[in-house]
C-alpha cells in the first residue's frame, strides 16, 4: 500500500484512501457495510472465497470481490445494485446449501454471522430454491482434547485455518478433502501436546462466524442449558 491518498466514489458519496488498500476495509471504515465471511482485517492476502462481497466497479466487465480489490483513484464504485444484491444472494444459497439450519440449538444462535448476512440480503437459511445438500459428515467432530467441529454449520470461510497458521507451531487447522467433501481438520504429529496451547488460544472458536467451532467446556455448557430450558418447556402445564 502506498502512501498516497486517492479520492473514490462509493454508492454516490466521496471518501478518500491510501492507494491500494483493499475496498472492502475503506468501505467499511466510512459505514458502507458490504457483507463478507472469509475476510479479516489482518490478512495481507484475502482468499476471496465466499463471493459475498462482490461489487461493480465502474469500466470493469464483471463485479469484482471487494475484500481483495485494491483502490484506485477515481475508482466509482457500487455496492448496492439489483445485481450485486441477486449475485450475493446465490454466493449465499450456495454457503448455506450444507448447513443443517438448527439454529436454536446453535451456540452462535443470535451472535451468528450468517445470520445477519442471511437478513442482509433477504435470504432464508434453509432456501427451497436450492436443493439442500446434506453432507455425509457426522454432526460432531470431537476427537481435538479441547475443541468442539461441527461440519453441518461449518461455511469453510478458512478464518480459523487463517488465525491458526498466525501461531507458530507444528500442530494446526487446516481444510482437508476436497469439493463437496472439503473439511477443517487438525493436523500434527501428536494431538496431546497442542491441547494446553490451544486451551490457552482458542483464537478459531472466538473468529469462527457461525457455530461450528467452539471450545468443548462452553459447548457442554450451552447444550446443558439447552436441555435444561427443553425439559423445563414440556414440564409446562399447557
Ligand atoms: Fe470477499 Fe469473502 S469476503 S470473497
Amino acid at each position: 500500500m502506498s502512501e498516497k491518498i486517492v479520492t473514490i466514489t462509493v454508492d454516490g458519496k466521496k471518501i478518500t484512501a491510501p492507494e491500494g488498500a483493499w475496498l472492502l476495509p475503506v468501505c467499511l471504515e466510512h459505514d458502507i457495510y458490504i457483507p463478507s465471511l472469509c475476510w479479516l482485517k489482518e490478512m495481507d492476502d484475502p482468499p476471496a472465497s465466499c463471493r459475498l462481497c462482490l461489487v461493480e466497479i465502474e469500466g470493469l466487465p464483471e463485479p469484482v470481490a471487494s475484500c481483495r480489490c485494491p483502490v484506485r483513484e477515481g475508482m466509482v464504485v457500487r455496492t448496492n445494485s439489483d445485481e450485486i444484491l441477486k449475485l450475493r444472494q446465490v454466493a449465499f444459497r450456495l454457503l448455506v446449501s450444507t448447513n443443517d439450519g438448527h439454529c436454536n440449538t446453535c451456540i452462535a444462535n443470535r451472535s451468528c454471522e450468517l445470520q445477519q448476512i442471511a437478513k442482509f440480503l433477504h435470504q432464508p437459511l434453509r432456501t427451497k430454491r436450492l436443493r439442500h445438500i446434506d453432507r455425509d459428515y457426522p454432526e460432531i467432530i470431537d476427537d481435538h482434547p479441547v475443541l468442539m467441529y461441527e461440519p453441518k454449520k461449518c461455511v469453510l470461510c478458512g478464518r480459523c485455518v487463517y488465525v491458526c497458521s498466525q501461531n507458530e507451531r507444528g500442530y494446526k487447522l487446516d481444510f482437508a478433502k476436497r469439493g463437496m467433501d472439503t473439511i477443517i481438520s487438525f493436523y500434527g504429529s501428536d494431538i496431546d501436546p497442542a491441547a494446553k496451547e490451544c486451551a490457552d488460544c482458542l483464537a478459531c472458536t472466538e473468529i469462527c462466524p457461525v457455530g461450528a467451532l467452539s471450545s468443548k467446556e462452553k459447548w457442554r455448557r450451552f447444550i446443558a442449558e439447552v436441555r435444561l430450558k427443553q425439559e423445563q418447556k414440556k414440564q409446562k402445564p399447557s
